[in-house]
């Protein structure tokens, strides 16, 4: 049966040759040329998406019910972490309940500098394609990539992205980040190409959230590569300054950008707050995001997981149910990565920092003394399994010496939990950069070090 098969398609093969029926057609080369000619595409930027939850839409009237942002301007600002002559965007509507109709998008530099303005440095303004075309309709769960664009950017500096929704997107079940620590803006009608956005009532024109745009990618020389980090809301920034860009990863990115050794790395921020490896709940678990929020990003050459605070603080308190975690959590780190070590990516992972309160304080939900057992033991499982290719200890780094079960009052922003931008700072500058020179020929599962 299939030799014969394989017959008659091969002789169909020869016939359509011997036939003339294939001619070569000439090629219509993209008017934009790479440069470098060598280079790839790496996140310059990047954030987790997430189906947004009912408090985290837009306000009304750009949410109504059964459709947001109809007829409506979205202009956002982010972060950049590498520098490039090329950029291009990534637009998720992974969670989405219907198509996205986008109908135009404009890249532009915010006036002086700024994140979280609406005002942008007019002559800068580009028109951003997709396949050629101003607008696209993004089906539900799929993933739109804008044409390359001549649009140069700086490791730290901000760029400004407008989206112009004709329709809206007709559900409430919508992607974003609502975690941006960052403002965006609104206004009813086409506005892309606006010097500023028309803002005659900031609190409804106005959200701390980005929406749709997943990621902004750079051409970037072969040596670049980004450093991916899977992390819930202390990698997210809870505890950081709204428009600051002062996350822990924002100022390694600075750490890493003063010297040559390091320069060549962008960093992308897969992280939400209240996120968990085991569970969905605040986004969808670390576990089940591993292939879109990291192995489905071009030229990933580290990966870095600080997460697990959510699964145990969130766990019943009983030994029988912490130690079952334990086992559980253990075992997702281990499959985790295992499946990014299959790309040759190497996988860095952080303790987990300090989450205990004083007994006379009642403000830190998780802070229990079972689930301290079990921090404990997962990050000495952390330090000694040898199944991450290097260990950050912020656990050391932010823990109280006296009283180890709690952050230092020093880094604590406040709720026993979040590092305030002090500890913050402290991780980017105690991080332990060398760990990027060691592992820059990539790991994989039989990797054992240097
Ligand atoms: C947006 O609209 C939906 C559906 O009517 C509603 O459930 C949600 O609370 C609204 N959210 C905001 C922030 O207005
Ligand atoms: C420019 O930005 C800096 C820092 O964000 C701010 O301090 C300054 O006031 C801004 N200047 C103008 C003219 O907006
Ligand atoms: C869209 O909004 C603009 C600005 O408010 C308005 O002028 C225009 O008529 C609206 N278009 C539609 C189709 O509603
Ligand atoms: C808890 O006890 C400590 C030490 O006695 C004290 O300094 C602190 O003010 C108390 N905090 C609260 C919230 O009662």
């Amino acid at each position: 049966m299939f030799f014969s098969r394989l017959v008659v398609l091969l002789a169909g093969a020869g016939l359509f040759v011997q036939g003339d029926a294939i001619e070569s057609k000439n090629v219509v080369k993209r008017a934009i040329r790479p440069n470098p000619s060598n280079g790839h595409w790496v996140d310059a930027w990047a954030t987790m998406p997430q189906l947004t939850e009912p408090a985290n839409l837009p306000p009304a009237p750009f949410n109504q019910s059964g459709a947001v942002f109809v007829n409506s301007t979205i202009r956002q600002t982010l972060y950049m972490t590498t520098d490039a002559r090329q950029i291009r965007l990534k637009f998720s509507n992974v969670f989405g309940g219907s198509n996205l109709p986008i109908t135009a998008v404009t890249v532009a530099l915010p006036l002086n500098q700024t994140a979280g303005i609406h005002e942008i440095q007019a002559k800068t303004v580009l028109k951003v394609t997709f396949s050629g075309k101003d607008a696209i309709s993004v089906p539900n769960g799929a993933l739109a990539v804008s044409d390359p664009l001549n649009f140069p950017i700086k490791a730290q500096q901000i760029i400004t992205v407008t989206v112009y929704l004709a329709t809206g997107q007709t559900t409430n079940s919508i992607t974003s980040h609502p975690g941006s620590r960052t403002t965006s803006w609104f206004q009813f009608g086409n506005a892309v190409n606006a010097a500023s956005i028309a803002v005659t009532d900031a609190t409804t024109q106005s959200a701390a959230h980005w929406y749709f745009l997943s990621s902004i990618e750079a051409w970037v020389p072969p040596r670049t590569g980004s450093l991916l980090i899977v992390g819930d809301s202390i990698t997210d920034g809870r505890g950081s300054t709204t428009n600051a860009n002062n996350r822990w990863p924002d100022l390694l990115l600075a750490r890493l950008q003063q010297s040559g050794s390091t320069n060549s790395i962008s960093v992308g921020n897969l992280a939400a707050g209240g996120n968990r490896i085991l569970a969905d709940g605040l986004g969808p678990n670390a576990f089940g995001r591993i292939d879109r929020d990291v192995l489905a990003h071009p030229g990933v050459k580290y990966a870095m997981l600080f997460e697990g605070v959510n699964d145990i603080g969130t766990a019943d308190t009983t030994p029988s149910a912490q130690s079952a975690l334990y086992a559980s959590l253990t075992q997702a780190f281990t499959q985790i990565v295992t499946l990014i070590h299959a790309h040759g990516i190497p996988v860095f992972a952080a303790t987990i920092t300090p989450f205990s309160a004083p007994a006379n304080v009642t403000i830190q939900p998780y802070s229990n003394a079972e689930r301290e057992k079990t921090r404990q033991r997962v990050n000495t499982w952390i330090r000694e399994s040898g199944v991450f290719d290097s260990v950050v200890d912020f656990d050391k780094l932010l823990a109280d010496p006296n009283i180890p079960s709690q952050l230092n009052p020093i880094y604590d922003s406040g709720d026993y939990l979040h590092p305030s931008v002090k500890g913050y700072q402290l991780i980017a500058d105690k991080f332990p950069v060398g760990i990027f020179g060691e592992w820059a020929d990539g790991a994989d599962e039989f990797s054992w070090g240097q």
